[in-house]
């Protein structure tokens, strides 16, 4: 029986106008240009300014663009996933109310909440309805509105967040491209140092939830930043050498962009130069689900079909994984 695998066929970004720079948060908290450059790498970061303006609008515009792109029919699309931890609401999810803003209607979807792992685990969960037949042309998007989580009067979390939406086509192979393997994993223990303190089931929103900003990211970043360098190193090194890849045949490690000491250090433990690394944290910041596609949407013109990519993060949960994906078209 022929096997058949999930190919990316096309992939489109949507990044708000409005550019938050290091010198405008220096304004805003006690921070500095110099901190955030050489503690995290960023020098600035997209921000979605305006009146009920919500994730789902990224995520709507960059579905948009990539059906255009692609020539793709709206009403042939089957299945759409979406990776936030900043849906527009409880419910409806923001596949709901993504399609409705882009106009499929013939597909059915969900959200999957796994917040900085969260493209590569809606990635894999899209692949297998693929990989199974079971369906044929797929969209992820990955997007985060971090903004509308972001306490900007808190100097260890402000400078870090930006907001971006990413949406990708997946069609059906039988050639040897696409998602090739995958090693996935949530830690439930992790839940402590970096999570959202209010607004879930646990603790309703309340006037003292708000008083106490507990409807803000609350990160305790040391613990979180030595179990992402050797998650991601230690689950990318496994799978090159699952698979038999060398540092040499690799063609991209695209990580998590949460700082760029971690991306050095994850790096260095892989014995990689920093040439083979996709980074563009400098002028995003931390997208949340948003940063591994829009590395390869900044990237695609330069990728070539066979290209060997290892997609590794880290988030919240804890959650962490990676992916092996062979690029699809030139
Ligand atoms: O994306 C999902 C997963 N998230 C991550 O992977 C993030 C992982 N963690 C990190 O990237 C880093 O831990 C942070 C960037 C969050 C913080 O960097 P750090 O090197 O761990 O700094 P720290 O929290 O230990 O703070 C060092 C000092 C403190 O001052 P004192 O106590 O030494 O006087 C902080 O108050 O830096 C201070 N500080 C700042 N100073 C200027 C913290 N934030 C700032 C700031 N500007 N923005």
């Amino acid at each position: 029986m022929e096997k058949f695998r999930a190919k990316i066929t096309g992939i489109e970004a949507f990044l708000p106008e409005y550019i938050l720079t290091n010198e405008e948060l220096s304004k805003m908290v006690d921070t500095s240009d110099e901190w955030i450059t050489q503690r995290v790498g960023i020098k600035e970061r997209r921000i979605l300014k305006g009146e009920g303006l919500a994730t789902s609008d990224m995520g709507a515009e960059a579905v948009k663009k990539l059906l255009k792109k692609t020539g793709t029919n709206p009403d042939s699309i089957e299945l759409i996933v979406v990776a936030t931890i900043t849906p527009d609401m409880m419910f409806p999810s923001t596949a709901c109310l993504i399609s409705e803003k882009a106009g499929i209607k013939n597909a059915w979807g969900f959200d999957i909440s796994a917040a900085c792992s969260g493209f590569i685990f809606a990635l894999q969960t899209a692949s297998q309805f693929i990989e199974s037949g079971r369906n044929k042309k797929v969209i992820v998007v990955a997007g985060d509105k971090m903004s509308s989580i972001t306490d900007y009067t808190d100097r260890s979390t402000c400078v870090l967040f930006g907001d971006a939406a990413v949406a990708m086509l997946l069609e059906v192979t039988t050639e040897d491209v696409g998602v090739i393997d995958h090693h996935l994993q949530i830690d439930g223990s992790g839940k402590d140092f970096l999570y959202l303190k209010a607004g879930g089931s646990y603790k309703p929103a309340s006037h003292a939830t708000v008083d106490a900003k507990e409807h803000f990211i609350y990160q305790d970043g040391q613990p979180v930043f030595k179990t992402a360098v050797s998650k991601m190193a230690d689950t990318s090194v496994e799978m090159m050498k699952k698979h038999g890849i060398s540092n040499e045949e690799l063609a991209w490690l695209v990580p998590h962009q949460a700082n760029m000491r971690i991306i050095e250090s994850v790096g260095r433990r892989m014995g990689l130069t920093k040439d083979k690394i996709m980074i563009n944290i400098n002028r995003y910041g931390n997208t949340t689900a948003a940063t591994i596609p829009l590395c390869l949407w900044e990237k695609e013109k330069e990728l070539k079909k066979g290209d060997k990519l290892i997609l590794s993060a880290f988030g919240g949960g804890f959650t962490w994984g990676t992916i092996y994906l062979k690029w699809a078209y030139n």
